[in-house]
């Protein structure tokens, strides 16, 4: 595996696997790898002959007060997980190499960003198509494979991508859990025991909204209430939003119906976790570690 930590380096290494006829495949990534990361270079090396993982603690997604000083690092531990799973080539820019300036162009996510996290986290969609789209411009991937984890995210950099006309096939991997169902997040490594054990409730109360589905609801209120009501003798746990939405434009759902997307964002002690499930599908289609 090499290592480049410039653009200039990346876009030379880039330019050879152009010259030999390989297709690139891309997964970035904050870092602190796990699973959930690893499955999309699995993907990427089935798509594509040669794959890139950036690591990039992106400074422009996170807001004032937000953990970008203390998002974890470990890019020792990185390095040793991506070469073992198989990656190609690891992206490691600076933030001065990504940002030698601060940006005066800005990328605004339109209405898909007025729903969800939108509202909660000012810029941070902003800030995550702009270092996407540098890196896209500097990678040059046929492919690029991001997490359903994310569904906001994807479904934003999916709009970008066919908005501005990039020539890039975007792939959407499904969400590796943990064996109780917690969705990997680099940011679950916050979570004290108890926390821990209080996280378990979200993917069971997704199940609830998806059983509430299975069982007839057709209304969101009461898809809705079923997830809430899981949740709600979680002490350590403050709900942000429980919403049935649409898969295309993240708008409330007026019905439910198989594609309606089940997403909840909660607080867990200081920790702020993000889930969803697709309904029609479930978490059938997820990927579960072994306990
Ligand atoms: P990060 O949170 O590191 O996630 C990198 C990619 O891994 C994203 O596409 C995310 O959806 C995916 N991912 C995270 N947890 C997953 C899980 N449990 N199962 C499957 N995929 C999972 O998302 C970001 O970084 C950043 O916003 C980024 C796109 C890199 C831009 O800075």
């Amino acid at each position: 595996m090499i290592q480049h930590a410039t653009i200039s380096d990346m876009r030379r290494w880039r330019e050879e696997q152009r010259h030999a006829g390989r297709r690139v495949g891309f997964v970035p990534t904050m870092g602190h790898l796990h699973e959930g990361h690893l499955s999309l270079v699995d993907r990427s090396r089935d798509l594509a002959d040669a794959t890139v993982l950036s690591v990039f603690v992106n400074p422009t997604q996170f807001g004032p007060g937000e953990d970008f000083d203390r998002y974890p690092r470990d890019l020792e531990r990185d390095r040793g997980l991506a070469e073992r799973r198989g990656v190609d080539c690891l992206f490691v820019p600076s933030v001065s190499e990504m940002y030698p300036r601060a940006a005066s162009v800005a990328l605004d996510p339109g209405s898909l960003g007025a729903h969800l996290c939108g509202p909660l986290r000012p810029g941070h969609f902003a800030g995550v198509m702009l270092v996407v789209l540098k890196l896209l411009h500097i990678v040059e991937p046929d492919i690029a494979v991001f997490g359903r984890k994310d569904a906001q995210q994807a479904i934003i950099l999916g709009r970008m991508v066919d908005d501005l006309n990039l020539e890039v096939q975007l792939d959407v991997a499904p969400t590796v859990r943990e064996s109780d169902g917690l969705a990997l997040s680099s940011r679950n490594a916050y979570l004290t025991p108890d926390e821990r054990r209080a996280a378990a409730a979200i993917p069971r109360a997704l199940d609830a909204g998806h059983r509430a589905y299975r069982e007839g609801a057709t209304e969101p209120e009461t898809v809705v209430a079923a997830v809430r009501r899981e949740l709600e003798n979680e002490q350590l746990m403050r709900v942000e939003y429980i919403d049935a939405v649409d898969p295309e434009t993240l708008a409330p759902a007026r019905r439910v119906q198989d594609r309606t997307v089940l997403v909840l964002a909660a607080r867990v002690g200081a920790t702020r976790l993000i889930d969803n499930v697709v309904l029609g599908e479930g978490t059938a289609s997820d990927v579960f570690l072994d306990g």
